[in-house]
């Protein structure tokens, strides 16, 4: 990703695709001294994206708009608060008007917010000339949210820590489709999750830091994300998945659809859910399952998008 973009003008508007993802692998391993808990992921940008667009103010105001009238425009977005954050660095009395076009479904597991909060530090940080690099804008993304350094860079990584350290990996086949199914009436706390995780599983927690080096060795080591085979059946991790799915009936129904389509590599939960994926080897594989399932998928309130692996994070789109 480039923090550079060199052709724009100061009436234009400057637009930037956010990018959902999904997590390839989520693995808890323990407690951190934080409250948080310490990770050890594979996330996968994917091709269903929010767009944003910003335009340069000089009254020193921030102003959000949306499409989608249930999403909070005020300071908890994290779009206002990356535009908070980058407003400390400037030395200007800098302003901007952004509007978000909302794609990618909310509460979701897909880090919706996160990619929305990246791309705002993307196109703010351009748009009021303030020169911060990728790595830079990385370290400050931590503190919008763990899963926003991930949405700056995208593609493939594996994250570590509270999901904040970051080890890009060549992105795999980007032919690989994902078909996406979410009860739209349901969402899922993420601090709820995690809570729930802590109360049932923290006996099992692994304890010390050599512990959970072991274990982040043994992900660098799977191979199966770095380029998915198109003909094996391949078994995803989601430690909350075992914490959400028993405790929400549109998970349940989402996973036993989801199970029963032919063809497909792999099923599972994403992030703290309630959106639930099967890979495919290709787009039009996905297009026909979803095809073939629609009835299915309709009674049991599920709404579904197919779409592709995608190789970069936030981006200028003009
Ligand atoms: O960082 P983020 O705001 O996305 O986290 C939301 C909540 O999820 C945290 O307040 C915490 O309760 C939980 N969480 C956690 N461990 C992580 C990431 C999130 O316990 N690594």
């Amino acid at each position: 990703m480039s923090a550079i973009k060199m052709d724009y003008f100061a009436d234009e508007i400057l637009r930037v695709s956010a990018p959902a993802k999904i997590n390839l692998h989520l693995e808890i391993l323990g407690l951190r001294n934080d409250g948080f808990h310490e990770l050890a992921m594979v996330m996968q940008s994917i091709d269903l994206a929010d767009e944003l667009d910003f335009q340069k103010t000089n009254d020193g105001l921030i102003s959000l708009s949306c499409d989608d009238s249930s999403l909070s425009t005020e300071k908890e977005n994290l779009v206002i608060k990356a535009a908070e954050l980058l407003r400390k660095i400037s030395e200007q009395k800098v302003g901007a008007s952004i509007h978000l076009r909302k794609r990618i479904p909310i509460g979701a597991g897909l880090a919706g917010g996160s990619a929305d909060g990246a791309a705002a530090l993307l196109g703010l940080n351009y748009l009021w000339g303030l020169q911060l690099t990728v790595s830079q804008l990385e370290k400050l993304s931590a503190e919008l949210g763990s899963d926003v350094p991930f949405c700056l860079e995208g593609g493939t990584q594996l994250c570590f820590g509270r999901g904040e350290c970051l080890e890009k990996l060549n992105s795999g086949d980007t032919s690989i489709a994902v078909l996406l199914v979410k009860d739209p009436r349901v969402s899922v706390s993420t601090p709820w999750a995690y809570g729930r995780s802590k109360k049932l599983f923290s006996s099992s927690y692994l304890n010390d830091e050599h512990d959970f080096e072991e274990r982040r060795k043994l992900l660098r080591e799977v191979t199966w994300f770095k380029g998915v085979p198109s003909n094996q059946r391949i078994s995803i991790r989601n430690d909350l998945q075992r914490v959400v799915a028993p405790e929400t009936q549109a998970v349940q129904s989402a996973l036993e659809i989801l199970s029963e389509m032919p063809g497909s590599l792999a099923v599972a939960m994403s992030g703290s859910g309630p959106s639930c994926f099967a890979l495919y080897p290709d787009l039009k594989s996905a297009e026909a399952a979803n095809y073939q399932f629609r009835r299915q998928l309709k009674a049991a309130g599920l709404k579904s998008w197919c779409c592709s692996f995608r190789k970069q994070g936030v981006r200028f789109l003009k």
